[in-house]
């Protein structure tokens, strides 16, 4: 089986979908692995260091030819294969919501794309879950663009000129990016508050120190759909939520926003008023301004100030780290194939009635195949 790494073309891409560990490992299934020239670079990843794990070095038409299967970041369009082979698998987190052409496209060049985002959430995937080890990075850096936005120190500082008071930081939506963010803002000493609708979350905000802020006077709130997700909340939940942020978010230094909701626009949980209500120089971080922001006035790829503070919007967070993400994800990747290797035929082997296939199989033989996108 060869197995095929591209350097991504996307401009905000600065991830790769192998590492020299990874190679290592696919080679010592049985796989061939060829990288395209350049594809480590912007993760601190050079031609040698792949070569040095065993992968062979080649231009973009040499890697793409004959390949089994491609893995990919935000992954290529089907023009940007010219040439590729028909049945091939192109693994890669393809954003089929917001971009449907491009898997028509995939349909079209007869590819069978895997979207890895669409790994179902079950015990034997945790390991290819490429939504947990993206989101854990980018709530780190999250705090971290915002302690170096925020003109002031996070903890507090007794010095003999005085007394530095500690930042006050509040993460709303506590799934993977928000556990920590939690984290990393107490690490780095502020005073960390957090909130979310699923109830199940309050037990394990107070664990990482933080204090749980939640609406208690609207029944229903479990907040926990499918998987575990988020569901749409009542009329009359959203009111007592803004009411509680309302008085919360004033008094707060560092904001840190995370919420979604699968299949719908990210919630709007902070409005224009709240955010005239906070202090000068205050920084807002919108983690779900790619799905719409929960922020009014965030702006994806821009950081903006509105009332003297910074809401900012970086795309791609865990892509600006891009050298653990790079690790992180390529081993989702290996997990996933490793899981599917036949070692006698020294090939993966994608049985199609599979849960995990099923789940992330977007085209195949020509057609889209997957019931989400079918029923969209
Ligand atoms: P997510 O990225 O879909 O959403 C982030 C957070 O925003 C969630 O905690 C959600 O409840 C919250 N949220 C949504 N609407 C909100 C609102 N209006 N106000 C405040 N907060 C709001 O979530 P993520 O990180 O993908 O985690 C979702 C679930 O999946 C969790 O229960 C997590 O434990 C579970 N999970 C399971 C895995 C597995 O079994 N393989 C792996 C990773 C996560």
């Amino acid at each position: 089986m060869k197995i095929a790494v591209l350097r991504e073309t996307a401009e905000t891409e600065r991830r790769v979908a192998a590492t020299p560990e990874t190679v290592k490992k696919l080679l010592a299934l049985g796989a061939d692995v060829t990288v395209e020239a350049g594809a480590g670079i912007t993760a601190n990843i050079a031609d040698a260091d792949y070569a040095g794990a065993g992968a062979s070095i080649a231009d973009r038409a040499a890697t793409i030819a004959g390949a089994d299967m491609i893995l990919g970041v935000t992954g290529p369009l089907a023009a940007e294969l010219p040439g590729i082979k028909q049945g091939a698998i192109l693994a890669a987190i393809l954003s089929p919501f917001a971009d449907p052409a491009r898997i028509q496209g995939y349909a079209d060049a007869g590819i069978s794309a895997f979207s890895m985002e669409f790994m179902p959430r079950i015990t034997r995937a945790q390991s290819m879950d490429v939504l947990s080890s993206q989101s854990n990075l980018a709530g780190y850096k999250a705090v971290v663009d915002a302690a170096e936005a925020y003109g002031r120190a996070f903890p507090m500082m007794m010095t003999a000129a005085g007394t530095i008071s500690a930042a006050r930081a509040f993460v709303m939506g506590v799934g993977v990016a928000g556990l920590q963010a939690i984290a990393t803002a107490r690490r780095l000493g502020a005073l960390v508050s957090a909130t979310d609708v699923r109830s199940a979350t309050r037990e394990q905000i107070e664990s990482l120190g933080a204090k749980a802020i939640f609406v208690e006077a609207v029944k229903g709130i479990e907040g926990e759909g499918a998987g575990g997700y988020a569901t749409e909340m009542s009329d009359e939940y959203k009111a007592a939520q803004a009411e509680l942020v309302a008085s919360h978010i004033a008094k707060q230094d560092i904001v840190i926003t995370t919420a979604l909701i699968p299949g719908r626009p990210a919630p709007r949980l902070i409005t224009d008023a709240m955010l005239r209500t906070m202090r000068t120089g205050s920084v807002l971080v919108d983690l779900a301004v790619e799905s719409g922001g929960n922020i009014e006035g965030s702006r994806p790829g821009e950081v903006v100030e509105i009332h003297g503070v910074k809401i900012i919007g970086h795309r791609n967070m865990a892509g600006r780290m891009a050298a653990d993400a790079s690790a992180l994800y390529s081993r989702n990747l290996f997990n996933m194939i490793n899981a599917f290797w036949d070692k006698d035929g020294k090939t993966a082997v994608w049985t199609p009635d599979d849960e995990i296939v099923k789940g992330i199989k977007l085209t195949e033989g020509g057609k889209i195949v997957h019931e989400r996108l079918i029923a969209a």
